[in-house]
Order: C-alpha cells, then structure tokens, then sequence
C-alpha cells in the first residue's frame, strides 16, 4: 500500500533520546510513497546524525538557517511551501514551548512558525516534564491553535523511570498521519463490528469454524478508525494484528460474540457484521477428548446459533446495521433476500470463491434503491470505500 502517495512531508526532529525512532519512522513514511524533507534542531544532531536521516530519506537534511545549499536563504519558506504537513517527531517541552511562544531562532521554529501547512507534533519526555504545569499549558495553547498532538504514549522512559510522555512508537505515529489525511466522515461516531472466524469446539481438543482470514474485518475497522470513529471489534481467532487505535475484545465461539455484541450494542451508532459465524454448533461437546480406538467416527448432532445480526437489527433503540453476505452463487438474488430477512438497511455482498483468504476483493453495497458495485481493489482500499459508503447513508446522530 503507498497510503502517502504523493504527499511532502516535512519530519522535523528536536533533541531527545527518542530521535532514534524516526529513523525507523522516515523509513517507514517512504514506504509509503511519501517525499520526506527531513529538517533538525541542533540538539537533535547530538541524539542522532543528519547522516542517518539523510540515507534514509534520500533527500538533503537540513539542520542550519544559514544553509549555503539555498541559494535564496529562503529554506524557512521553500521547505514547507507545497508540503502537506510538518510532523514535528520528537518533539522536546523546549520546542513545543517556543512554538507557543512563536520564536523562529532556529530552522525548525521559524519554519513552523512560517508554514502555510498543518502542524502535527509528537511529544517525547520525561513524565515530570510532561505533567509539569507549564508542559500542560503548552499543550492546551498548541491545541488551541489547531496544532495536532499525537499521544505521548505511556510505559518505561530511557531515564529508567514509568509513566506518560514517551514519544508514540514509529509504526503509530504512521497510522496517525495516514489518519491525518483521511476524511473524518464518521467523526465521534461509535461503531461496533464483528469480523473473523468463530470456531465451536467438538471436545476439548477438536473445533469446526468457518474459513476467514478476518482481513475484510480488519481493513474496515481501521478505516472506520481512520475516519474518526471509536471503533470496537469484537473479532474470533485471527493472525492478523489489531489496527492501531482500534478496541479489540477477543472471542471464540458464536455464543460469546453474541454476548459481547450484545452487551455493546446500545452504546453503539453503526454495527457492522463482517464475521463468518458458525450457524450452528455441536450440541453434545464431549467433556472428554473422544478417543479414536474406542469408538466409530462419532456422530454430531447441531443445534442452531443465535444470529447476531438479526437480533441487533431488531433492537428497538439499536443501532444503525450492516451486514456481510459471501455467497458462492446468484449473489443479486441472495443479498437482496438476506438483507430484507436481516432487517437491515445495507449489506456489502462479494462471490466467496474470489475473495477468500485474498489481499484483493470485489464487493456492492444493496440498500433499498437496489445493488451499487464498489469498485475492485486492495481490502483497504475498498474498506475505505465501504465506511464512506456507511456514512453516506447514516443517518443523523440518534442520541
Ligand atoms: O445468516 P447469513 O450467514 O446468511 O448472513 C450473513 C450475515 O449475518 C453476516 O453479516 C454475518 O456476520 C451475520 N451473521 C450473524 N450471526 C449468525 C450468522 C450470520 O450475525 N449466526
């Protein structure tokens, strides 16, 4: 995936011991198809040299206001004319309270201070420095004049010490900025979602589940996160890590991802049924491992699943539903009947054979004015077309 294709980013380092994540970071910024200018405090080249940012960025890095490079010693406007944002990674309490204070005495400052582009910065400290009452006036002064703050993160500090104010790890701060750019259609909205297998166990050592990857699942809920909801995933056994900024509880059988839905559903705006739930499950689990000596192949008898989908939609202040449809034949015909069945207004349908376990699907959207084909393309990609498709058709907050 190339999520920052064709973006400028100015990555602006200030001093800290956390320097040494945004090599790891700008690595990770142009392996998505971003052009990073790469610009340092001076402190900054204590932690780390402008010749690892250099190699790793493959473009100049730029350190000195008096830089003899720019012909027209106009570096402070050129770098961020034409960016699309700069990410200030790590930022140090000194740097984020002269950008408070709007003093431009070195490359980076004047250059946030001149930008004509968003401002995203990403603290890093000690937890005192960062609880300290002036560190905290800062950053309410930041937020008020819409400069975006990503995290800090919590957890052990270089000093040796525990707590909040480590800078947010590279593979998060990517997220964030890929986020950054997304558009916020479901802004404060909470949605709820299931995705991947549920697996109903035969005896303590043997399951029957159905086959999914979860990645459909997976792509969505980090879309929806990516378009400002608070997302929850209530998700069967998969391989697949959870998306950054996404709530995930882990489930195994039908049975406890009904109840986890369940219990969620009513603080939810947008439920979205993505799982592969087992419509049935054994009805005499054996309490002991069936032996293959004693017996004949044993016989098992199923009883029905609770259907998940069916009992949200019907809530009476429930919230807003989709659902999933893999058919393997007559899809038209199939998501039509199932969606009107479920009781819901809008199921994403695809051909199972031609998606499962792939990185790349093909989907439409039925509602009540027929089927909408979403055009082909990666899970993400389409993922991403599916939430704005969910926000198009939601309707006004409820409560
Ligand atoms: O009922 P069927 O499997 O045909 O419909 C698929 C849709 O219903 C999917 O959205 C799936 O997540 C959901 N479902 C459910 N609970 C079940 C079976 C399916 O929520 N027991």
């Amino acid at each position: 995936m190339h999520d920052l294709r064709d973006r400028r980013i100015v990555l602006g380092l200030s001093g800290g011991i956390a320097c040494y994540k945004s090599a790891e970071l700008v690595r990770r910024m142009i392996e998505q198809g971003a052009t990073v200018d790469v610009v340092m405090t001076d402190a900054a080249t204590h932690f780390i040299t402008p010749v690892t940012m250099q190699a790793l960025s493959g473009r100049p890095v730029f350190v000195d206001a008096w830089d003899a490079r720019v012909p027209n010693n106009m570096a402070h406007i050129d770098l961020t004319r034409g960016a699309d944002a700069i990410l200030v990674a790590p930022a140090s309490a000194d740097f984020m309270a002269k950008l408070v204070q709007g003093r431009a005495d070195d490359l980076l400052s004047t250059l946030c201070l001149a930008r004509a582009c968003p401002l995203l910065v990403a603290p890093a400290m000690n937890r005192e420095m960062w609880g300290s009452a002036p560190t905290q006036r800062n950053v309410t002064q930041l937020s008020a004049d819409g400069v975006v703050i990503l995290g800090p993160g919590s957890g052990s500090q270089a000093c040796g010490e525990t707590g909040d104010g480590r800078m947010l790890e590279p593979h998060q701060l990517l997220a964030e900025l890929i986020a950054f750019f997304q558009p916020k259609s479901l802004s404060g909205r909470r949605v709820l979602m299931t995705a991947g297998p549920t697996i109903e166990p035969i005896d303590p050592v043997r399951v029957i589940t159905n086959r999914s990857s979860g990645k459909t699942g997976y792509a969505i809920a980090r879309a929806a996160w990516e378009a400002g909801a608070q997302v929850t995933l209530v998700s069967g056994p998969t391989a697949l890590a959870v998306p950054y900024g996404v709530t995930r509880i882990g489930v195994e059988s039908a049975r406890q991802m009904y109840d986890a839905v369940l219990a969620a559903a009513p603080d939810s705006d947008v439920f979205i049924s993505v799982a592969a739930v087992a419509d049935w499950r054994v009805a005499n689990i054996a309490s002991d491992k069936i032996k293959k000596d004693d017996h004949q192949p044993p016989a098992l008898e199923f009883v029905a699943n609770p259907d998940i989908l069916a009992t949200v939609a019907a809530l009476p202040d429930g919230p807003w539903c989709v659902g999933f449809a893999a058919e393997t034949q007559l899809l038209s015909k199939f998501a039509h009947e199932k969606r009107l069945r479920k009781g819901i207004p809008m199921l994403v349908g695809n051909l199972a054979q031609h998606v499962m376990d792939a990185d790349e699907t093909t989907v439409s959207i039925f509602d009540d004015t027929g089927e909408h084909p979403i055009a082909p393309g990666t899970k993400y990609d389409v993922a991403r077309l599916i939430v704005q498709a969910i926000a198009k058709r939601l309707p006004a907050r409820r409560r």
